[in-house]
């Protein structure tokens, strides 16, 4: 068996290292080639990952950049189609909703090329989102759709998506987390920053509603006014930092730094009082280890966060932010992962795949 899987941006590397490793495992005579896009190419947003990942060295790199959505879209098709060409492969893996998911799936369906998405089925409903667009075309496309929590599947379903295509298999960027966790337990990020474990907000924002436009001045101001009763630990993501730059913002009391390595993020996440994040995959971490998570957006497409007790949901307004030392002094802890959340997943999609392999 053949297989190619295409990774791009920070979290992608995160959802796709243990599929890779467990495939390989699985599959030792098989062809593994991955390629990255380049749609993240920072250092600290790309190497940084792949290397505590583990990941091997990529096959090819497309190298496509930054650029509107139609040129970022349009550069990873164009520049994956020859790869796909020269690598024949009987499978595209693809994980996520980024840019760079969507064109893969569209340049290997084009070619007939059977797709696997990683992370199936997640729907906001809100189509102003770039990545819900990009979730619906991908989804279309795929022929194995690998799926983390139940009500994916009903999205999938009633999208006339077939139901042998579905696969429960649990949660990949979890594997991930529970491979990671003796490393990142030892590593006392918060101690180094001169924090106190549980006495700290961590603070993650990089979606363009939220800091393309007006509200990002507004929701550093809340923030700032928030450091004064509990420090604010916030690792800028280069678009947020650009914008920032931009409106020349004032940022009194924050403590701001680059982007962390995965390893370093994960020890302030476990150390951390609480997270106040737009990020998709943060809202899954925090419910995994049981940290309350505050989501500054109108709605997400991980429903089951909200039902592990773990995620608020504050809505897209940075006045919100003021509500979260008193929401905390009322919530209980607990830590309740969502079935198949177990640090198993990517053996389960390897275990679809290769029982494939065997009889195809
Ligand atoms: C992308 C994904 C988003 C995902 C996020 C994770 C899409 C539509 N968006 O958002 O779903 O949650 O990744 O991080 O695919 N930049 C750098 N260095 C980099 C990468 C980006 O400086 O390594 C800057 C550039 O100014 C670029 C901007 O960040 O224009 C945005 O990057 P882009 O890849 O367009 O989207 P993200 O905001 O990273």
């Amino acid at each position: 068996m053949r297989i190619v899987y295409v990774v791009g941006t920070r979290p992608n590397f995160v959802k796709t290292a243990p599929v890779i490793a467990a495939l390989r495992a699985r599959l030792p005579e098989g062809r593994h080639a991955v390629v990255h896009t380049g749609q993240h190419y920072d250092r600290l947003m790309s190497e940084v990952f792949l290397e505590e990942l583990g990941v091997p060295a990529p096959d090819h790199m497309l190298e496509v950049g930054s650029g509107s959505h139609a040129q970022q879209t349009a550069r990873v098709m164009e520049r994956l189609e020859p790869v796909l060409a020269e690598e024949r492969p009987d499978l595209v893996l693809v994980p996520g909703d980024v840019n760079s998911t969507m064109a893969a799936a569209i340049a290997a369906a084009k070619l007939q090329v059977p797709v696997g998405h990683i992370e199936a089925g997640l729907r906001s409903f809100d189509r102003t989102m770039p990545e819900e667009l990009n979730r619906i075309v991908t989804d279309q496309l795929s022929s194995h759709l690998f799926i983390h929590s139940p009500e994916a599947s009903d999205n999938l379903l009633s999208e006339g998506i077939a139901e042998e295509k579905v696969h429960f298999v649990g949660n990949t960027m979890i594997d991930t987390l529970v491979a990671l966790e003796d490393r990142f337990r030892g590593l006392g990020a918060a101690a180094r920053l001169g924090l106190e474990p549980g006495e700290f907000l961590l603070v993650t924002l990089h979606r363009p509603a939220l800091v393309d436009g007006p509200l990002l001045p507004e929701t550093i101001g809340r923030l700032a006014a928030l450091a004064r009763e509990m420090p604010v630990v916030f690792p800028v993501h280069p678009r947020t930092r650009k914008m920032m730059e931009e409106i020349e913002s004032e940022h009194p009391g924050l403590l701001l730094s680059e982007p962390l390595g995965y390893l370093d993020f994960l020890s302030l996440l476990a150390d951390s009082g609480a997270v106040l994040t737009d990020s998709g995959g943060i809202q899954e971490e925090t419910t995994y280890l049981g940290i309350p998570c505050f989501t500054l957006r109108d709605n997400t497409e991980r429903p089951i966060t909200i039902e592990a007790g773990t995620n608020t949901l504050l809505g897209l307004d940075p006045a919100a932010i003021s509500t979260i030392p008193s929401t905390l002094e009322s919530s209980a802890k607990h830590r309740d992962p969502p079935p198949l959340w177990d640090g198993h997943a990517s053996e389960r999609i390897a275990d679809v795949l290769a029982g494939e392999g065997q009889s195809g």
